[in-house]
């Protein structure tokens, strides 16, 4: 990467037929600690995110709630623009590609391609999927005419279209490919493109007369153009193409698109040859990231396990949300969400280990030096030993976030968290300060807070908020997402003069995980989610099932169990005899409840004794795992005793 000083980043434009879910959150939460963490490295940041908002699937799905397709992605697109301020996002810009401002540029770079010869017309014939946007080359149709990325059925078109001269570009891309080896991130996409590349361009379908909701193609308008080739160029729009030359200087090519690997394709290829023929230097880098899902399982809407990111941060806080997409997995890899992990890094990592160093620190401050930060005095070989493993993690830190290595680059700062947590225990301040040993304590101090200065400065752009509350409870004025790191250094003296302040709030306050999960259950159950579906068993044959006897009966009497709680003794009518049945549903049904039910009985499981009593048999009840409240299993038509079920 050339060392300029100023750095764009930009994530996909998202669909406005959707809401924004986890994946949306995930992408713009780390493009915004990359900018955060750009800009304390001393760059200049132009940070774009926004909605794309033509194409069929828009058309459609307004057509379907009556609205036009204006309507529908001015209410959409709010829903993304909300989300900004509440994951904490510091973009620049924001872009929709229905202003005007975008479809001035998409024309305009339209027609030179058109004057220039790069894009032609032709006749266009294949399967398209209309949910991606996209034809679907014969090859990698999957079965049964289905998109290879959704599993949709596909639809056959055929069309006069306009094409865009790929294949034109198809070496110099390859060139540009192989000389910046870092353009496509991380390694295994680059090698994936390359061989895409490698195994042959097709020029690219840039327009639609099958649809009407799109920019239209200058000079023939029974065109649209491509939403492709439209939202694609957002990132010029944005960055003052044709509208503000010295925003363009300034930030194009150290463009940085940020993305999972649904959209590589389209930003690895098409966009790159797209701005070779307009003679613009492709960007620097492809970023792309791991794919979220939910418990194992894709996220849709129809399974109801889409992770909403509004919802995250209103029970966990938007720091402790984005601390945890960026910490649990490497931001190429994929990950799988979970909440019950969350709250255990919660716990773990922000409440226990970077909590407790901050209110350790600060009592101890108030306690033994009435808050002032004491100035640093002589060292012994410990507070040096802390002051290395700073200067070490410190580098790491740095090298892993130019490489987006966020989880890497978060590690290192709770190398420095851990280690000073361990310092404390090791030099155990509190019986310095009864010995006398001023100078020690002082030094011990003093060595805590440049810890936890350090830690805000690595920190902040993950958890701004977080960052600066242990920036400020240490005694700083301003914010540590204003410093730059060239003028960090390891005791740069503003002790003495600072005083600690402890504030009422605890930063992360730990979460009782069973009260936790309690609640959890009764919002899953709000939202009429299936709870917990419990362990599932094994897969058995029709030949195990068959040797469970089945058969109905009737309770024709029900006895208390002398000194059991739970228990009643029943008797049951199979038609052709009568069988005691103990069974722990005392909790849930009283005796005339049961009297003269219809149930279901295993009959040939081994009898068992409880409370000294022996049962021959078991009825049936269903009950969700973890809540009160059992049913018991009953023929809706009144069948005679002893049927067989099956
Ligand atoms: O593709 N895990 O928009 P889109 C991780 N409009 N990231 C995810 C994700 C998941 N489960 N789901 C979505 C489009 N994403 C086009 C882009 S750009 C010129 C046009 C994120 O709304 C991830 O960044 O389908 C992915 O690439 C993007 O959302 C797709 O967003
Ligand atoms: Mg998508």
């Amino acid at each position: 990467m050339a060392d300029t000083k100023n750095f764009y980043i930009t994530t996909p434009i998202y669909y406005v037929n959707d809401v924004p879910h986890i994946g949306h959150a995930y992408t713009t939460i780390g493009a915004d600690v990359m900018a955060r963490y750009k800009r304390m490295t001393g760059h200049e940041v132009h940070f774009l995110t926004g909605t794309d908002e033509h194409g069929q699937k828009i058309y459609e799905s307004a057509a379907a709630k009556g609205m036009t397709a204006q309507e529908l992605t001015d209410v959409m697109a709010e829903n993304f623009k909300k989300l900004l301020p509440v994951l904490n996002i510091s973009n620049t810009d924001f872009i929709r590609t229905t202003e005007k401002r975008h479809e001035k540029v998409v024309q305009s770079i339209f027609s030179k391609l058109v004057e220039q010869g790069d894009i032609y017309k032709d006749t266009y014939k294949g399967l398209y999927c209309v949910p991606c946007e996209t034809y679907v080359p014969e090859s990698s149709v999957g079965q049964g005419s289905t998109c290879p990325d959704c599993g949709r059925p596909l639809v056959e078109m055929e069309e006069e279209s306009y094409f865009f001269r790929t294949s034109k570009y198809a070496d110099q891309l390859l060139d540009y490919y192989e000389s910046n080896l870092k353009a496509i991130m991380p390694k295994s996409r680059y090698n994936e493109i390359i061989s895409f590349i490698k195994s042959g361009l097709r020029d690219q379908s840039v327009s639609r007369t099958s649809i009407s909701w799109g920019i239209p193609v200058p000079g023939d308008e029974r065109h649209v153009i491509y939403v492709w080739f439209d939202a694609l160029i957002n990132y010029l729009t944005a960055c003052g193409y044709e509208s503000d030359q010295s925003q363009m200087d300034k930030y194009w090519p150290q463009v940085h698109h940020l993305m999972a690997k649904d959209i590589i394709r389209f930003h690895c290829v098409i966009w790159p040859t797209m701005l070779m023929a307009l003679g613009l230097n492709p960007p620097v880098r492809v970023f792309s990231h791991g794919w979220w899902t939910m418990e194992g399982e894709k996220m849709s809407k129809s399974k109801g396990n889409v992770v909403d990111p509004f919802e995250m941060v209103n029970l966990y806080g938007a720091d402790a949300f984005r601390y945890f997409l960026l910490r649990q997995v490497p931001f190429g890899t994929d990950g799988d969400f979970s909440e019950s992990a969350m709250v255990q890094r919660i716990n773990s990592d922000l409440a226990n280990d970077l909590g407790n160093l901050l209110s350790r620190t600060v009592s101890m401050i108030i306690k033994y030096r009435e808050g002032v930060v004491p100035t640093p005095p002589s060292l012994a070989s410990i507070d040096l030993e802390l002051s290395e493993v700073a200067r070490t993690s410190c580098e790491l830190y740095l090298e892993k976030m130019d490489d987006f290595a966020f989880d890497e680059a978060l590690k290192a700062a709770w190398t420095v968290i851990s280690r000073a947590n361990k310092y404390i225990d090791e030099t155990m301040p509190w019986k310095l300060g009864n010995e006398g040993e001023k100078d020690r304590l002082d030094a011990v101090l003093w060595g805590l807070v440049e810890a936890l200065k350090l830690a805000s400065m690595m920190i902040s752009p993950f958890m701004p908020d977080t960052g600066h509350a242990v920036w400020s409870q240490i005694g700083f004025c301003g914010d540590p997402a204003n410093l730059k790191w060239e003028h960090y250094k390891w005791g740069e003296p503003t002790a003495g003069i600072m005083k600690v302040h402890r504030t009422k709030e605890v930063l992360f306050p730990r979460i009782d995980i069973e009260l936790w999960a309690e609640e959890k259950k009764a919002r899953d159950l709000s939202k009429g989610k299936v709870v917990d579906p419990g362990e599932h068993e094994p897969q058995i044959g029709i030949e195990d099932f068959s040797k469970i006897e089945l058969r109905v009966g009737q309770i024709v009497k029900v006895e208390e169990v002398p000194r059991a709680k739970r228990l009643y003794k029943l008797e049951v009518d199979l038609g052709y005899e009568r069988r005691t049945i103990v069974s722990s549903i005392k909790a849930d049904f009283t005796q005339e409840e049961l009297l003269g039910h219809k149930i279901v009985v295993v009959v040939n499981l081994k009898p068992v004794k409880m409370c000294g009593v022996q049962s021959d048999g078991m009825l049936l009840a269903a009950s969700m795992s973890g809540h009160e409240g059992l049913s018991l299993l009953a023929p809706v038509e009144d069948i005679p005793l002893g049927s067989r079920v099956h």
